[in-house]
Protein backbone atom coordinates (compact mmCIF):
# COMPACT_ATOMS: atom_id res chain seq x y z
CA UNK A 1 0.00 0.00 0.00
CA UNK A 2 2.58 2.70 1.21
CA UNK A 3 4.75 1.46 -2.32
CA UNK A 4 1.70 2.06 -4.08
CA UNK A 5 0.96 5.00 -2.40
CA UNK A 6 4.52 6.84 -3.38
CA UNK A 7 4.42 5.39 -7.19
CA UNK A 8 1.11 7.81 -7.39
CA UNK A 9 3.22 10.38 -5.58
CA UNK A 10 5.79 10.25 -8.02
CA UNK A 11 3.03 10.16 -11.22
CA UNK A 12 2.06 13.37 -9.29
CA UNK A 13 5.01 15.26 -9.12
CA UNK A 14 6.78 13.97 -12.36
CA UNK A 15 2.67 15.29 -13.64
CA UNK A 16 3.23 18.99 -11.92
CA UNK A 17 6.72 19.21 -13.54
CA UNK A 18 5.86 18.19 -16.67
CA UNK A 19 2.48 21.00 -16.36
CA UNK A 20 5.07 23.50 -14.95
CA UNK A 21 7.14 23.16 -18.09
CA UNK A 22 4.81 23.19 -20.43
CA UNK A 23 3.27 25.45 -18.89
CA UNK A 24 6.14 27.44 -19.27
CA UNK A 25 6.54 26.67 -22.90
CA UNK A 26 3.27 28.33 -23.65
CA UNK A 27 3.74 31.60 -21.72
CA UNK A 28 6.71 32.25 -22.88
CA UNK A 29 5.62 32.12 -26.51
CA UNK A 30 3.81 35.16 -27.92
CA UNK A 31 3.02 36.85 -24.62
CA UNK A 32 4.57 40.46 -25.45
CA UNK A 33 2.16 42.81 -24.11
CA UNK A 34 0.28 40.59 -21.65
CA UNK A 35 1.18 42.00 -18.35
CA UNK A 36 2.47 39.64 -15.56
CA UNK A 37 3.94 37.14 -18.18
CA UNK A 38 7.38 36.13 -18.42
CA UNK A 39 7.57 37.14 -22.07
CA UNK A 40 6.04 40.32 -21.48
CA UNK A 41 8.59 41.43 -18.57
CA UNK A 42 11.74 40.49 -20.88
CA UNK A 43 10.07 42.26 -23.48
CA UNK A 44 9.58 45.58 -20.89
CA UNK A 45 13.23 45.92 -19.71
CA UNK A 46 14.91 44.78 -22.81
CA UNK A 47 13.11 47.48 -24.67
CA UNK A 48 13.95 49.75 -21.81
CA UNK A 49 17.52 48.59 -21.63
CA UNK A 50 17.83 49.75 -25.87
CA UNK A 51 16.18 52.97 -25.67
CA UNK A 52 18.83 53.42 -22.87
CA UNK A 53 21.51 52.27 -24.77
CA UNK A 54 21.55 51.35 -28.57
CA UNK A 55 24.31 48.99 -28.41
CA UNK A 56 22.32 46.34 -26.29
CA UNK A 57 20.61 45.65 -29.10
CA UNK A 58 23.27 43.77 -30.95
CA UNK A 59 24.67 42.82 -28.06
CA UNK A 60 21.94 40.35 -26.61
CA UNK A 61 21.43 39.21 -30.08
CA UNK A 62 25.28 38.06 -30.53
CA UNK A 63 24.99 36.37 -26.96
CA UNK A 64 22.18 34.41 -28.09
CA UNK A 65 24.72 32.46 -30.75
CA UNK A 66 28.21 32.55 -28.29
CA UNK A 67 26.27 30.66 -25.75
CA UNK A 68 24.11 28.52 -27.78
CA UNK A 69 26.78 27.41 -30.36
CA UNK A 70 29.47 26.38 -27.55
CA UNK A 71 27.57 22.85 -25.85
CA UNK A 72 24.24 24.28 -26.56
CA UNK A 73 21.96 27.06 -24.75
CA UNK A 74 22.78 26.79 -21.19
CA UNK A 75 23.57 30.21 -19.95
CA UNK A 76 27.72 28.91 -19.72
CA UNK A 77 28.58 32.01 -21.96
CA UNK A 78 27.20 34.11 -18.88
CA UNK A 79 29.49 32.11 -15.93
CA UNK A 80 32.21 34.49 -14.52
CA UNK A 81 34.59 31.47 -13.10
CA UNK A 82 34.43 28.35 -12.50
CA UNK A 83 35.32 26.44 -9.49
CA UNK A 84 38.66 25.03 -10.31
CA UNK A 85 39.71 28.15 -11.98
CA UNK A 86 40.87 27.99 -15.45
CA UNK A 87 38.82 30.37 -17.97
CA UNK A 88 34.97 30.78 -18.69
CA UNK A 89 34.07 31.39 -22.48
CA UNK A 90 33.97 35.34 -21.82
CA UNK A 91 37.40 34.71 -21.62
CA UNK A 92 38.05 32.94 -24.77
CA UNK A 93 39.37 35.20 -27.75
CA UNK A 94 36.55 35.04 -29.80
CA UNK A 95 34.24 36.52 -27.40
CA UNK A 96 36.15 39.89 -27.64
CA UNK A 97 33.59 42.35 -27.17
CA UNK A 98 30.72 40.36 -25.66
CA UNK A 99 28.12 42.50 -23.82
CA UNK A 100 24.81 42.60 -22.38
CA UNK A 101 25.44 40.93 -18.75
CA UNK A 102 24.17 43.45 -17.02
CA UNK A 103 20.83 43.42 -19.27
CA UNK A 104 20.61 39.58 -18.39
CA UNK A 105 21.18 40.22 -14.55
CA UNK A 106 18.56 42.62 -14.72
CA UNK A 107 15.99 40.24 -16.29
CA UNK A 108 16.91 37.86 -13.66
CA UNK A 109 16.21 40.01 -10.86
CA UNK A 110 12.99 40.52 -12.43
CA UNK A 111 11.73 36.91 -13.43
CA UNK A 112 13.48 34.86 -9.75
CA UNK A 113 14.11 31.24 -9.30
CA UNK A 114 12.34 29.75 -11.50
CA UNK A 115 13.31 31.02 -14.98
CA UNK A 116 17.09 29.85 -16.17
CA UNK A 117 19.74 32.12 -17.45
CA UNK A 118 19.62 29.76 -20.38
CA UNK A 119 16.23 30.86 -21.27
CA UNK A 120 16.78 34.57 -20.47
CA UNK A 121 19.82 34.69 -22.69
CA UNK A 122 16.88 33.08 -25.72
CA UNK A 123 13.74 35.64 -24.26
CA UNK A 124 16.01 38.18 -24.36
CA UNK A 125 17.84 37.73 -27.90
CA UNK A 126 14.25 37.08 -29.03
CA UNK A 127 12.69 40.49 -28.13
CA UNK A 128 15.76 42.69 -29.12
CA UNK A 129 15.41 41.14 -32.66
CA UNK A 130 11.52 42.32 -32.32
CA UNK A 131 12.71 45.25 -31.16
CA UNK A 132 16.22 46.43 -33.24
CA UNK A 133 14.08 44.91 -37.04
CA UNK A 134 11.59 47.59 -35.41
CA UNK A 135 9.36 44.74 -35.37
CA UNK A 136 9.59 42.74 -38.73
CA UNK A 137 10.87 40.16 -37.06
CA UNK A 138 9.40 37.64 -34.71
CA UNK A 139 9.98 33.76 -33.82
CA UNK A 140 8.29 31.58 -31.93
CA UNK A 141 10.72 30.41 -28.64
CA UNK A 142 10.06 27.96 -26.00
CA UNK A 143 11.36 27.85 -22.59
CA UNK A 144 12.31 24.88 -19.87
CA UNK A 145 16.04 25.08 -20.44
CA UNK A 146 18.59 24.17 -17.22
CA UNK A 147 21.64 25.84 -16.90
CA UNK A 148 24.67 24.18 -17.29
CA UNK A 149 27.82 24.16 -14.97
CA UNK A 150 30.88 24.01 -16.85
CA UNK A 151 31.80 26.91 -19.39
CA UNK A 152 35.51 26.98 -20.73
CA UNK A 153 37.13 29.37 -23.10
CA UNK A 154 38.57 26.69 -25.28
CA UNK A 155 35.79 25.17 -26.09
CA UNK A 156 35.04 29.21 -26.97
CA UNK A 157 37.40 29.16 -29.44
CA UNK A 158 36.83 25.67 -30.17
CA UNK A 159 33.67 26.12 -31.45
CA UNK A 160 33.10 29.65 -32.26
CA UNK A 161 34.55 30.72 -35.96
CA UNK A 162 36.59 33.98 -36.00
CA UNK A 163 36.34 36.37 -38.83
CA UNK A 164 39.39 35.16 -40.31
CA UNK A 165 37.62 32.27 -41.40
CA UNK A 166 37.40 31.14 -44.81
CA UNK A 167 34.12 30.14 -46.98
CA UNK A 168 35.37 26.55 -46.47
CA UNK A 169 35.67 26.69 -42.95
CA UNK A 170 32.37 28.89 -41.94
CA UNK A 171 30.58 26.35 -43.96
CA UNK A 172 32.26 23.40 -41.99
CA UNK A 173 31.84 25.26 -38.59
CA UNK A 174 28.41 25.46 -39.31
CA UNK A 175 27.66 22.04 -40.73
CA UNK A 176 28.58 20.14 -36.74
CA UNK A 177 25.77 22.10 -35.73
CA UNK A 178 23.75 20.92 -38.58
CA UNK A 179 23.05 24.76 -40.07
CA UNK A 180 23.25 24.90 -43.79
CA UNK A 181 24.27 27.28 -46.00
CA UNK A 182 21.07 29.52 -46.15
CA UNK A 183 21.13 29.73 -42.60
CA UNK A 184 24.92 30.73 -42.33
CA UNK A 185 24.13 33.48 -44.95
CA UNK A 186 20.67 34.53 -43.34
CA UNK A 187 22.47 34.89 -39.46
CA UNK A 188 25.15 36.34 -41.01
CA UNK A 189 23.04 39.32 -41.72
CA UNK A 190 23.03 40.33 -38.00
CA UNK A 191 25.83 42.16 -38.66
CA UNK A 192 23.79 44.85 -39.97
CA UNK A 193 23.98 45.97 -36.58
CA UNK A 194 26.63 46.83 -33.58
CA UNK A 195 30.27 47.24 -33.64
CA UNK A 196 33.59 45.54 -33.84
CA UNK A 197 37.08 45.90 -32.44
CA UNK A 198 39.94 47.29 -34.75
CA UNK A 199 41.64 43.70 -34.36
CA UNK A 200 38.63 41.57 -35.51
CA UNK A 201 39.10 43.59 -39.41
CA UNK A 202 42.98 44.44 -38.89
CA UNK A 203 43.28 41.88 -41.42
CA UNK A 204 41.18 43.47 -43.93
CA UNK A 205 43.06 46.80 -43.97
CA UNK A 206 46.25 45.26 -44.31
CA UNK A 207 47.73 45.32 -47.76
CA UNK A 208 49.35 42.14 -47.48
CA UNK A 209 46.41 40.23 -45.94
CA UNK A 210 43.48 41.84 -47.21
CA UNK A 211 40.82 39.81 -49.38
CA UNK A 212 38.73 41.61 -51.85
CA UNK A 213 37.40 44.82 -49.88
CA UNK A 214 36.39 48.08 -51.89
CA UNK A 215 39.41 49.90 -51.74
CA UNK A 216 37.89 53.74 -51.24
CA UNK A 217 36.23 51.72 -48.25
CA UNK A 218 39.75 50.42 -46.99
CA UNK A 219 41.21 53.67 -47.29
CA UNK A 220 38.64 54.98 -45.67
CA UNK A 221 38.61 52.95 -42.53
CA UNK A 222 42.29 53.01 -42.33
CA UNK A 223 42.32 57.09 -42.57
CA UNK A 224 39.46 56.96 -40.25
CA UNK A 225 41.10 54.73 -37.58
CA UNK A 226 38.83 54.30 -34.37
CA UNK A 227 39.50 51.35 -32.35
CA UNK A 228 35.49 50.49 -32.33
CA UNK A 229 34.00 51.06 -35.71
CA UNK A 230 30.28 49.55 -37.00
CA UNK A 231 29.77 46.57 -39.02
CA UNK A 232 27.85 48.27 -41.21
CA UNK A 233 28.81 50.71 -43.35
CA UNK A 234 25.31 52.22 -43.66
CA UNK A 235 26.20 52.97 -39.82
CA UNK A 236 28.84 55.40 -40.68
CA UNK A 237 28.55 58.99 -41.11
CA UNK A 238 27.44 60.46 -44.90
CA UNK A 239 31.50 61.92 -45.16
CA UNK A 240 32.96 58.27 -44.89
CA UNK A 241 29.90 56.49 -46.78
CA UNK A 242 30.97 58.86 -50.23
CA UNK A 243 35.03 58.20 -49.93
CA UNK A 244 33.83 55.04 -49.52
CA UNK A 245 32.09 54.99 -52.92
CA UNK A 246 28.72 53.01 -50.94
CA UNK A 247 25.89 52.96 -52.97
CA UNK A 248 22.88 53.51 -50.34
CA UNK A 249 20.25 52.89 -53.12
CA UNK A 250 17.53 50.71 -51.31
CA UNK A 251 18.81 51.56 -47.82
CA UNK A 252 17.76 53.53 -45.25
CA UNK A 253 20.54 56.06 -44.12
CA UNK A 254 18.44 58.19 -42.86
CA UNK A 255 19.31 58.97 -38.90
CA UNK A 256 15.61 56.73 -38.68
CA UNK A 257 17.54 53.88 -40.17
CA UNK A 258 21.06 53.53 -38.32
CA UNK A 259 21.34 50.82 -36.02
CA UNK A 260 18.06 49.06 -37.96
CA UNK A 261 18.24 45.31 -38.03
CA UNK A 262 17.43 44.57 -42.10
CA UNK A 263 19.00 43.48 -45.14
CA UNK A 264 21.34 46.21 -45.49
CA UNK A 265 24.31 43.81 -44.84
CA UNK A 266 23.54 42.11 -48.10
CA UNK A 267 23.48 45.32 -50.15
CA UNK A 268 26.79 46.36 -48.15
CA UNK A 269 28.47 42.77 -48.43
CA UNK A 270 27.41 42.87 -52.98
CA UNK A 271 29.86 46.05 -52.77
CA UNK A 272 32.51 44.59 -50.91
CA UNK A 273 32.05 47.20 -47.84
CA UNK A 274 31.66 44.83 -45.15
CA UNK A 275 34.27 44.48 -42.33
CA UNK A 276 35.00 40.97 -41.70
CA UNK A 277 36.77 39.02 -43.91
CA UNK A 278 34.37 36.02 -42.90
CA UNK A 279 31.41 38.47 -44.23
CA UNK A 280 33.21 38.81 -47.61
CA UNK A 281 33.94 34.59 -47.75
CA UNK A 282 30.36 34.48 -48.53
CA UNK A 283 31.02 35.82 -52.09
CA UNK A 284 33.56 33.02 -52.28
CA UNK A 285 31.53 29.72 -52.32
CA UNK A 286 32.27 28.60 -55.42
CA UNK A 287 29.36 26.38 -55.54
CA UNK A 288 27.36 29.79 -56.05
CA UNK A 289 24.99 29.30 -53.76
CA UNK A 290 26.19 31.47 -50.78
CA UNK A 291 25.99 34.79 -53.52
CA UNK A 292 22.89 34.04 -55.23
CA UNK A 293 21.27 33.97 -51.37
CA UNK A 294 22.25 36.96 -51.06
CA UNK A 295 21.38 38.39 -54.05
CA UNK A 296 17.87 37.16 -53.04
CA UNK A 297 17.91 38.71 -49.16
CA UNK A 298 19.04 42.17 -50.69
CA UNK A 299 16.22 42.07 -53.12
CA UNK A 300 13.49 40.72 -51.04
CA UNK A 301 13.63 41.76 -47.38
CA UNK A 302 10.79 39.98 -46.53
CA UNK A 303 12.53 36.82 -47.40
CA UNK A 304 15.46 37.15 -44.80
CA UNK A 305 13.54 38.51 -42.20
CA UNK A 306 11.62 35.02 -42.43
CA UNK A 307 15.00 33.28 -42.95
CA UNK A 308 16.51 34.90 -40.15
CA UNK A 309 14.23 34.64 -37.94
CA UNK A 310 13.58 30.54 -38.55
CA UNK A 311 17.62 30.85 -38.03
CA UNK A 312 17.39 32.49 -34.44
CA UNK A 313 14.57 30.29 -33.88
CA UNK A 314 16.49 27.27 -34.75
CA UNK A 315 19.70 28.41 -32.86
CA UNK A 316 17.44 28.53 -29.91
CA UNK A 317 16.96 25.35 -29.83
CA UNK A 318 20.19 24.04 -29.35
CA UNK A 319 19.86 21.17 -27.18
CA UNK A 320 22.53 21.97 -24.00
CA UNK A 321 24.91 19.46 -24.08
CA UNK A 322 25.91 18.60 -20.45
CA UNK A 323 25.39 16.29 -17.71
CA UNK A 324 24.87 18.17 -14.88
CA UNK A 325 22.13 21.32 -14.68
CA UNK A 326 20.41 23.38 -12.67
CA UNK A 327 18.62 26.65 -12.40
CA UNK A 328 21.68 29.81 -11.32
CA UNK A 329 20.00 31.93 -8.65
CA UNK A 330 22.75 34.11 -10.33
CA UNK A 331 23.54 34.01 -13.47
CA UNK A 332 27.39 34.91 -13.08
CA UNK A 333 27.95 31.69 -11.08
CA UNK A 334 26.64 28.19 -10.37
CA UNK A 335 24.22 27.66 -7.48
C1 LIG B 1 29.38 33.43 -39.33
C2 LIG B 1 30.33 33.55 -38.47
C3 LIG B 1 30.51 34.76 -37.61
C4 LIG B 1 31.67 35.38 -37.36
C5 LIG B 1 33.04 34.99 -37.89
C6 LIG B 1 31.38 36.51 -36.51
C7 LIG B 1 32.32 37.39 -36.02
C8 LIG B 1 32.04 38.55 -35.33
C9 LIG B 1 33.02 39.48 -34.86
C10 LIG B 1 34.51 39.32 -35.02
C11 LIG B 1 32.36 40.50 -34.26
C12 LIG B 1 32.99 41.75 -33.65
C13 LIG B 1 33.56 41.47 -32.28
C14 LIG B 1 34.37 42.65 -31.81
O1 LIG B 1 35.42 42.90 -32.39
O2 LIG B 1 33.94 43.33 -30.87
C15 LIG B 1 30.96 40.23 -34.37
C16 LIG B 1 29.97 41.05 -33.92
C17 LIG B 1 28.64 40.74 -33.95
N1 LIG B 1 28.10 39.54 -34.37
FE1 LIG B 1 29.06 38.07 -35.36
N2 LIG B 1 30.04 36.54 -36.26
C18 LIG B 1 29.46 35.49 -36.91
C19 LIG B 1 28.14 35.13 -36.86
C20 LIG B 1 27.20 35.81 -36.14
C21 LIG B 1 25.86 35.34 -35.90
C22 LIG B 1 25.33 34.00 -36.34
C23 LIG B 1 25.23 36.31 -35.18
C24 LIG B 1 23.84 36.34 -34.63
C25 LIG B 1 22.89 35.57 -34.94
C26 LIG B 1 26.15 37.39 -35.01
C27 LIG B 1 25.86 38.60 -34.43
C28 LIG B 1 26.76 39.60 -34.21
C29 LIG B 1 26.39 40.90 -33.69
C30 LIG B 1 24.97 41.38 -33.43
C31 LIG B 1 27.58 41.61 -33.51
C32 LIG B 1 27.72 43.02 -32.93
C33 LIG B 1 27.78 42.87 -31.40
C34 LIG B 1 27.81 44.18 -30.65
O3 LIG B 1 27.84 45.25 -31.24
O4 LIG B 1 27.79 44.11 -29.39
N3 LIG B 1 27.34 37.05 -35.58
N4 LIG B 1 30.78 39.01 -35.00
Amino acid sequence: MAMKLSTRAIVVSLCLVLVFFAGQSAAAHGDRGKKGTVGDKVYQIVAKEIRDNSGVGPALIRLLFHDCWVNGCDGSVLLDRKPYGSKTEKQAENNIGLDGFDVIDKIKAKLGDNVSCADIVVLAAREATFIVSREKIDYPVKTGRMDGVVSSAEAADRFLPPSTFDFEQLKANFDVKKFNTKELVALSGAHAIGVAHKSSFADRIDDSTATPISLDYMNALKKDDKPIQPNNIRDKELAFRNASGYDPTGVDTTDMGKGVLDNSYYHANLQNTVLFRSDWELRNDTSGDAGGIMETFKEDAKEWYRQFGDAMAKLSKLPAEGTRFEIRKNCRKTN
